[in-house]
Parts: structure tokens; C-alpha cells; sequence
């Protein structure tokens, strides 16, 4: 399934909060294996894509297709095998109140995992984010950084084809930024998941995104490579916010 058509497409979006607009993308896509970085001021409506993307938020008008398929008008079987491919981590972590390898497992059991295999994919995971030694621990004791980790740890363990990442590191410490920034950056080069990733900080982007989207007030303004948004963006607005010189 994993190709490089697009992953995602978003066809004729508009979404609306008590009748106010606060999306509206005529054409969007994402490819299969990409690393793409949203990024506009807040109350762009980066967040309300994101949930639309991931069938949390049904659009008003518009349709979203995943693998060619029109997420909002399947049958409930189908929507779960969809939901099932996506995961998403917010910037606040909300962990369960059991160890970290039952909030890293937890997903595996629902899915009616054998115990075995939970086991071992969710020591896996574990490994993968560096928080082995802490499997037994109550998730909730955990500091910022490595509740984040247990967070990625839980959407990983799952064998997602996409990612998406609301502002993940906009609390946490250099370090733990440079932590999750390798992890999700090793994600995507090694199980070639899809990472949509919305984030404050445009220098994130720079670092590891392929491909920039800039939103501004509910609109796509400009999509193309990191290298290309950053170096010479095509629209004003992008320069101004890229430069700090939006107010908003
Ligand atoms: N559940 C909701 N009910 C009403 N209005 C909402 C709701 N969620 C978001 N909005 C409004 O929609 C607009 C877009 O919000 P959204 O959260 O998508 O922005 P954002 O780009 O993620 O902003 P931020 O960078 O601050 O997180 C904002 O004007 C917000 O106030
Ligand atoms: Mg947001």
C-alpha cells in the first residue's frame, strides 16, 4: 500500500465554526514517505486540518481521500481500517494512569494483539524511543519530554502509515526537542511512515520537513520544499511570517 501516489488529498475544503469560515484549501495532497511541516499563526486553522485529516472533524464541505478513498463516507468497518493507519500526538501528552508499557500497549490490545506480540512490539517501541528502563513506571510520573516519548512510543507501536504531530515539542526542553525531532526524522527513514507535523517553529520545519505548507487565515498560501519556502518564498505573506513581521 505504500506508494508514492498520494497518500492524502484534500478536494474543495471549507470547515466553519458557528458559521464563521476558518478553513478553506481548494486542493491538497500528501504523498506517501514525505515529511511535510505545517506552519502559519495561530488560529490559522493548522489544527482543525489536522483533526479533519485524521476523521476527528467531519469538514462542513469538502472531502478528504486516503489512498483514494473518501474518509468521511465509509462504512464503519472501512473507517476503523482507516483510523487504524493514522495516529496523532498532541502537544500535550495524555497519558492513562497505568505503567508506561500499559500506555504503550494499550492500542495493541484493543486490536486484539495476542499478549505475546504486545510484548514484544511494545518493548520494541520502548527500545525505539529510549525509555525501556522506565516500562514499569506510572506514566503519569513522568516529566514533559519523556511523557511525549511515551506518546510517540504508543502511536508507533501500531504500524501507522501516517503521523501527524500537533506542535509535539512546543513544551518541551532543548534536548527532548532534539530527541523527538531524531525520532520522528528515523520514523520516517526507516519505516517510511508519512509525518504531517504542525509546529510554531518555522527552524523545526527547516530541519526536518520535505516539504512546507503555510497557512494563513483558513487558506493554503504556499506549499513547496523546506529548501524552496525558506530560501525564496513565492508569496508575501510567507516572507512575512517567515520573518517575523506578520502581526497577527
Ligand atoms: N471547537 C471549536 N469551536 C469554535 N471555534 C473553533 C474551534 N476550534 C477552533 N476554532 C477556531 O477556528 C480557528 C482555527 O483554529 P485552529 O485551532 O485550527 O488554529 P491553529 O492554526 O491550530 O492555531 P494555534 O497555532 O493557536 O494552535 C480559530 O479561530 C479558532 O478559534
Ligand atoms: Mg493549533
Amino acid at each position: 500500500m505504500k506508494s508514492d501516489q498520494a497518500l492524502l488529498q484534500v478536494k474543495s475544503l471549507s470547515h466553519k465554526f458557528n458559521n464563521q469560515e476558518v478553513l478553506n484549501i481548494e486542493s491538497l495532497n500528501f504523498k506517501s514517505g514525505k515529511v511535510y511541516g505545517i506552519i502559519g499563526p495561530s488560529g490559522a486553522g493548522k489544527s482543525t486540518l489536522l483533526r479533519i485529516l485524521n476523521l476527528l472533524t467531519p469538514p462542513t464541505q469538502g472531502k478528504v481521500f486516503f489512498h483514494n478513498h473518501d474518509i468521511y463516507r465509509l462504512q464503519p468497518q472501512q473507517r476503523i481500517e482507516v483510523q487504524r493507519k493514522m495516529a496523532m500526538v498532541f502537544q500535550k501528552p495524555v497519558l492513562f494512569k497505568h505503567t508506561v508499557k500499559e500506555n504503550v500497549a494499550y492500542g495493541l490490545k484493543i486490536r486484539g494483539s495476542d499478549s505475546k506480540e504486545i510484548e514484544d512490539k511494545a518493548n520494541e517501541a520502548l527500545d525505539r524511543v529510549g525509555l525501556r528502563h522506565l516500562a514499569e513506571r506510572s506514566a503519569i510520573s513522568l516529566s514533559g519530554g519523556e511523557s511525549q516519548r511515551v506518546a510517540l512510543a504508543r502511536a508507533i507501536v501500531l504500524d501507522i502509515e501516517v503521523l501527524l504531530l500537533d506542535e509535539p515539542t512546543a513544551n518541551l526542553d532543548p534536548g527532548n526537542i532534539t530527541i523527538i525531532e531524531q525520532l520522528i526524522r528515523r520514523l520516517n527513514q526507516e519505516m517510511r511512515t508519512t509525518v504531517i507535523m504542525v509546529t510554531h517553529n518555522i527552524f523545526q520545519a527547516q530541519r526536518i520537513a520535505d516539504d512546507v505548507i503555510f497557512i494563513n487565515e483558513g487558506e493554503l498560501i504556499e506549499k513547496a520544499s523546506a529548501e524552496h519556502i525558506f530560501s525564496a518564498p513565492q508569496d508575501k505573506r510567507t516572507w512575512q511570517f517567515i520573518n517575523g513581521e506578520m502581526i497577527y
